[in-house]
């Protein structure tokens, strides 16, 4: 496995591999990699002929009052499962090399950062905007695997390289799950036990929502109190957000339709939460 620290050499080696015909896959990430990514990495590996993950923490996805500062940095741990994975090359560029002295530029995908993530994280999505097209355009992917835990940014990455034409499409996988529901993320480490113990609630309200729409509720309004009453029964979370939208658009929908995604966050102290489930054809 290569490991490229500057611009220079990332872009040296895939444009010699675009040269050839050869197909790039590109998973991005920030690092204290997870049984989610792995499986990210092990979807793009069977579907790639060359395959980089990207490790950057990224600042300007980070509000100022989050966790830069404290998020989880384990370069030899993930280096090793990228290497023990089959990835080709680890992409771990410096913050100088991403944003050099005089950087001005954002990119703002704007009816889909408004809303849900977007209207509690200001200025998040602009941050992982510009950071994914810059990568697209450095390592030049024909596609770039996210996972469905993010769906907002999965929703919004896609939009962004079609409406740039950064040549490269989206393919979204599944989420990760713990035993118990919870949807792995790199955060839940910040959780004391107790909030652990708590955390899967909101997977159990999504799993309520869903179950009421098999039984044929087809009301939004329904949907959330449905989300919201399960939730209420633990007394360490905090609902943010809970909401039936179009999967595309992410509008909310007054009344569930096949494809609806049931988005939710919570919070639980200064832990947040995001998780979501699709509304599938069959229910
Ligand atoms: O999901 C993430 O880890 C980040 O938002 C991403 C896509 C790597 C951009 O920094």
């Amino acid at each position: 496995m290569r490991i490229f620290r500057t611009v220079r050499a990332m872009t040296a080696w895939s444009a010699s591999l675009h040269r050839e015909g050869v197909v790039i896959g590109l998973v991005p990430t920030m690092g204290a990699l997870h049984a989610g990514h792995r499986a990210l990495i092990r979807t793009a590996r069977l579907s790639c002929d060359a395959l980089v993950v990207s490790l950057f923490v990224n600042p300007p996805q980070f509000g100022l009052r989050e966790d830069f500062s404290r998020y989880p940095r384990r370069f030899r741990s993930d280096a090793g499962l990228c290497r023990a994975e089959g990835v080709d090359v680890l992409f771990v560029p410096t913050g100088d090399e991403m944003y050099p002295p005089g950087f001005a530029t954002s990119v703002a995908v704007q009816s889909l950062s408004r809303r849900w993530e977007g209207a509690r994280r200001p200025g998040h999505f602009e941050g992982v905007a510009t950071i994914v097209a810059k990568l697209c355009s450095l390592v030049r992917p024909e596609i770039a695997f996210l996972g469905q835990k993010d769906f907002q940014q999965a929703v919004l990455v896609r939009r962004l390289l079609e409406d740039l034409n950064l040549g490269a499409r989206v393919v979204v996988c599944p989420t990760v799950r713990d035993d118990d529901g919870l949807a792995l993320s790199s955060r839940n480490q910040y959780l004391t036990p107790a909030q652990r113990r708590a955390a899967p609630v909101l997977y159990a309200g999504l799993k309520a929502a869903q179950a009421a729409v098999r039984a044929g509720v087809r009301s939004a309004s329904r949907i959330t109190r449905i989300m919201r009453d399960r939730i209420a029964t633990e007394p360490l979370a905090r609902v943010e957000y809970l909401s039936v939208c179009d999967p595309h658009t992410l509008e909310p929908l007054s009344r569930v339709t096949r494809g609806a995604v049931l988005l939710g966050a919570i919070r639980l102290g200064r832990v947040r939460l995001i998780d979501n489930l699709l509304i599938r054809g069959d229910q």
